[in-house]
C-alpha cells in the first residue's frame, strides 16, 4: 500500500477515471449488503466525501467489520466513473488497511445533526464534523488572505509581544503573568506584592492589543500589520466575546482618518470576496445547513459602499427612531450592540463606519478633534455582528498626548517609550483592529463566536 502516492480527496474528485490511486481518511458512513458495500470517506481536504465501493467478492463482511463510522482507513484502488448520482467518480477498492477502529457504541458522532451546544462539549472531536471542517478551512483561507492582502500592498508583518509590562491600552482587564509563588508572594513593607522579585522584575500581563508596539513599527517601516492572539479577562459571556481572540492590527504612517477608513473598507471587502472566490464549497454547505441568506449577505457587503457618519449623527438617528432599546441611548453613552445593529440592519441596511466618538468613551491615544469633545475614532459596524473593526487616527502631538494621558489618570512613566515617538519625528498616523473571530462569524454565518475558533477560551471554559 505504501509504495503508491496518496491522493487527497479534493484532488481526486477532479481527476479523470482510470487512474490507480491510494486514498486515506475517516469513514463517514457505510451502507450496503453482502455483495457490495459503499463507504463515504472524508479526509478533511474538502467538505465532499469520496465514495469507496467494496466488492463482496474481494472483501468479506469479516474484513469490513472494522470499517465503521469514525474509523480511519487507507484504500488502494482504481478511480472509476460513478454509476450513482451525486459524484462523477468513485474508488473501486482493491486493498484495504484499517489504521484505527471507532467503537460504534461509544463514538459520539454516529449521526448527523448534533446541536452546536453538544458539539462544544466534544471540542476534541467536533473538527471531524462537516460543519467544523468548513469553518476551519474558511478560517485558514481568511488567515492566508490577510497576509496576502498586506504583503501585496507593501505592508510588513510585525510580531508584537504577547507578554507585556505596560497596562497601556485600557482595552480591557488583563491576565497576569507571574512566576511568583501565589501562596507566599514576596511583600513590600506596606504589604503589597513585591513584583521587583517577579520574573521580569515588574508586574506583567498577556497583551490586550499589539497596537502600541505596532505604532513603533509603523513609525519606522511605514506600513505594518500585526496578526496575533490577544487576551481580555472581562467576564463577558456573550456570543461575540472570547477571552482569547486573534486580532489583525494594521498601523500606517502618514495616514489620516479618511485613508484609514478607505483601507479598512477595502480590506474587509477583499476578505469577503476572497472567501466567495475560494471557499464556495464550504460556504454553500453552511448556507444550505444553517443560514439560507449567508452567500447573499456576503455578496451584498462586497458590492456596496459602506455608510460613513459621525457618532453624533448616529445617536440622533437612534433617538429619533422611537425604537425601544434595552439600554437607553443619549450623546456620550457607549453604543451597545443593539444600537449598532439597529443602524446597520434596520436603518441603513448596510455596513456603517461611525466616526468622531466622544473622547470619554475612547482610548487615550486617539487624535483629538478641534471641538474639544470628540476624537478621530472609527468603528465599523456589520450586520448580525455589530462592531467588527475598531480604529482611529492617533494623537501625534506630544503635548496633547501627555495632557490626555494625565487627564485619564494614566502613568506617563510606564508609557515613556510610547510618548518618546512623539518627540522624535512624529507623523500623522492611523490604524485599526479587526477581530478575526468577528470576521469569521460574519463570513461563516455562525451565531456563536465559540464556534469559529478551534479551542475557545471564555469564562470557566478552557477544557480542550
Ligand atoms: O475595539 P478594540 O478593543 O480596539 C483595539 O484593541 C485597538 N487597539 C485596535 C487598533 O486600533 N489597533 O478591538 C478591536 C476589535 C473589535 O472591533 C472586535 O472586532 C474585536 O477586536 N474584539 C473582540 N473579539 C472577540 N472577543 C473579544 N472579547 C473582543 N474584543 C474586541
Ligand atoms: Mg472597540
Amino acid at each position: 500500500m505504501e509504495n503508491q502516492i496518496r491522493v487527497k480527496v479534493s484532488e481526486l474528485l477532479k481527476m479523470a477515471p482510470g487512474s490507480a490511486i491510494l486514498v486515506k481518511g475517516w469513514v463517514r458512513t457505510k451502507r450496503g449488503n453482502k455483495n457490495i458495500t459503499f463507504v463515504a470517506l472524508n479526509d478533511g481536504s474538502t467538505v465532499k466525501n469520496v465514495q469507496i465501493v467494496f466488492d463482496g467478492n474481494i472483501f468479506t463482511e469479516e474484513m469490513l467489520k472494522g470499517v465503521t463510522t469514525g474509523a480511519s482507513i487507507g484504500v488502494n484502488g482504481e478511480l472509476v466513473a460513478s454509476l450513482g448520482s451525486g459524484q462523477a467518480v468513485e474508488v473501486s477498492a482493491k486493498s484495504l488497511e484499517i489504521y484505527g477502529t471507532a467503537d460504534t457504541e461509544s463514538y459520539p458522532l454516529q449521526k448527523k445533526g448534533h446541536s452546536m451546544e453538544f458539539l462544544r462539549e466534544i471540542g476534541h472531536l467536533r473538527p471531524r464534523t462537516n460543519t467544523f471542517g468548513c469553518i476551519f478551512r474558511i478560517r485558514h483561507a481568511m488567515s492566508f488572505a490577510i497576509h496576502k492582502y498586506f504583503n501585496d500592498r507593501g505592508f510588513f508583518n510585525l510580531h508584537t509581544p504577547i507578554i507585556t509590562a505596560s497596562d497601556a491600552e485600557g482595552a480591557g482587564a488583563m491576565f497576569q503573568v507571574t512566576t511568583l509563588d501565589m501562596n507566599n508572594p514576596p511583600r513590600q513593607e506596606d504589604g503589597s506584592i513585591d513584583y521587583s522579585q517577579d520574573f521580569f522584575g515588574k508586574s506583567a500581563n498577556l497583551t490586550v492589543s499589539g497596537q502600541l508596539e505596532g505604532e513603533l513599527g509603523a513609525l519606522a517601516l511605514g506600513e505594518i500589520y500585526t496578526f496575533g492572539p490577544t487576551f481580555r479577562a472581562e467576564n463577558s459571556n456573550t456570543p461575540r466575546h472570547l477571552s482569547e481572540f486573534w486580532m489583525i492590527e494594521p498601523e500606517m504612517a502618514f495616514y489620516e482618518i479618511k485613508d484609514n477608513m478607505d483601507l479598512a473598507e477595502d480590506f474587509i471587502k477583499y476578505l469577503v470576496n476572497y472567501a466567495l472566490e475560494n471557499c464556495m464549497d464550504d460556504l454553500q454547505f453552511l448556507n444550505d445547513m444553517f443560514d439560507k441568506e449567508l452567500i447573499e449577505r456576503l455578496k451584498g457587503v462586497t458590492g456596496t459602499d459602506f455608510v460613513r457618519l459621525s457618532y453624533t449623527e448616529g445617536v440622533d438617528i437612534l433617538i429619533k427612531s422611537g425604537q425601544k432599546f434595552e439600554f437607553p441611548v443619549s450623546w456620550g453613552t457607549d453604543l451597545q450592540s443593539e444600537h449598532e445593529r439597529y443602524l446597520v440592519e434596520k436603518h441603513f441596511k448596510k455596513p456603517v463606519i461611525l466616526t468622531d466618538y466622544p473622547k470619554e468613551i475612547k482610548a487615550f491615544y486617539m487624535k483629538q478633534n478641534d471641538d474639544g469633545k470628540t476624537v478621530r475614532a472609527m468603528d465599523i459596524l456589520f450586520p448580525k455582528i455589530g462592531e467588527i473593526i475598531g480604529g482611529s487616527q492617533r494623537e501625534e502631538s506630544l503635548e496633547k498626548l501627555i495632557t490626555r494621558v494625565e487627564e485619564m489618570g494614566m502613568d506617563t512613566k510606564t508609557l515613556w517609550w510610547y510618548i518618546d515617538t512623539r518627540k522624535f519625528g512624529t507623523v500623522p498616523h492611523s490604524g485599526f483592529g479587526l477581530g478575526f473571530e468577528r470576521l469569521l462569524l460574519f463570513v461563516t454565518g455562525m451565531a456563536n463566536i465559540r464556534d469559529v475558533i478551534p479551542f475557545p477560551r471564555s469564562p470557566k471554559n478552557a477544557e480542550f
